[in-house]
């Protein structure tokens, strides 16, 4: 079984992205042919007019990967504007689908409500999931791994696939299945979702004491105002934390005490701390670590293979479709 991921290079990864998305990758990467890849021409369709420099960004997420466990050894890992093909077959599909499919898309929608996406209202931002489309059937992916989110976008992915083969009367492509995680949405510290725009997420390179900054100031039950106030662990940000990064016994330790009022928010707050920083250190040093080089290196390789694969896929294609 192949699965097939990707991810936008538009800055720093932060816990939520390691919780929800990268330890998802890591088991993945264990059990079937993992295909990673840098989504450098999607971070386009929105920043084509911030002019970062993405080639930087892109080395950067790869780093982090690298420096989270993913392995170059076990998983592929390139960057989708290397392999032309993803740009070839986005043309191709962009000719057999129907505005009227694109225009309903949940997250176009969505996304056509924010000020700032309408008025930029580029056609590249519109075909999203087309590109999204190419970027895994290329490869015959049986399985990618997304948030609940994108679901929309595997589906027309499904569509996009049964429409080309009913056009061209032959079995081309394979239809993808999404793999949705199960983990909740690590919510920010603040309570709401987990944003660079919200200035509310820790971040994998953040140092111990920019860690505990944060955590200290973090939302905790209003119920609480002496230490010896019941608490209410559900209602707390501070105990999704800790199911996140504290371990099972921890966890229920901290909810007993906080539901009778024998544990102080401060010091509930070092504890969840403390777990973070076992998480992030190693990461953050493991990132320090790698050169520039190293991780030009691995691109090649995992653009190489990436390349025989998509170039095959799309020699098939051209022989159908001329
Ligand atoms: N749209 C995905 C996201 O924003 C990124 C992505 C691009 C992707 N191409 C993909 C994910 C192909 C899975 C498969 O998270
Ligand atoms: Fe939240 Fe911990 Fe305070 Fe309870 S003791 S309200 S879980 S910070």
């Amino acid at each position: 079984m192949r699965v097939v991921s990707g991810m936008r290079p538009t800055g720093k990864l932060h816990l939520g992205h390691y919780i929800g998305v990268i330890k998802n990758w890591l088991d993945l990467q264990n059990r079937y042919e993992c295909f990673y890849f840098v989504a450098d021409w999607h971070a386009l369709t929105t920043k084509f007019d911030e002019h970062i420099d993405l080639r930087k960004y892109s080395i950067e997420l790869l780093k982090e990967w690298i420096a989270c466990g993913i392995d170059p050894e076990k998983s592929n890992l390139y960057i989708q504007s290397d392999i032309k093909e993803h740009a070839e077959l986005y043309l191709v599909l962009n000719m057999i689908t129907p505005v009227s499919w694109l225009e309903r898309n949940p997250t176009y929608k969505d996304a056509m409500l924010q000020e700032e996406y309408k008025k930029k209202n580029n056609a590249g931002f519109l075909t999203y999931p087309v590109l999204q489309t190419a970027d895994i059937i290329l490869y015959d992916a049986d399985l990618v791994p997304i948030g609940e989110d994108q679901k929309p976008h595997l589906e027309l992915a499904r569509e996009i696939v049964r429409h080309f083969h009913f056009l061209y009367k032959s079995e081309v492509f394979k239809e993808p299945k999404e793999l949705l995680t199960e983990i909740p949405r690590l919510p920010g510290l603040d309570g709401r979702k987990m944003s660079k725009s919200f200035n509310n997420a820790i971040y994998l390179d953040e140092s111990d004491k920019e860690i505990w900054e944060k955590v200290r100031k973090a939302k905790t039950d209003p119920a609480r105002i002496k230490k010896t106030d019941p608490g209410h662990p559900e209602v707390c940000i501070v105990f999704e934390y800790h199911k996140a990064f504290s371990s099972p016994e921890e966890v229920k330790e901290i909810e007993t005490a906080c539901k009778e009022g024998s544990i102080g928010c401060v010091e509930c707050k070092k504890r969840c701390a403390a777990n973070i920083k076992k998480v992030v250190e190693p990461i953050r040093e493991k990132k320090e670590s790698l050169t520039d080089d190293y991780i030009l290196d691995i691109i090649n390789e995992g653009n190489k293979k990436a390349k025989e694969i998509a170039s095959s896929k799309m020699n098939e294609v051209n022989k159908i479709i001329f």
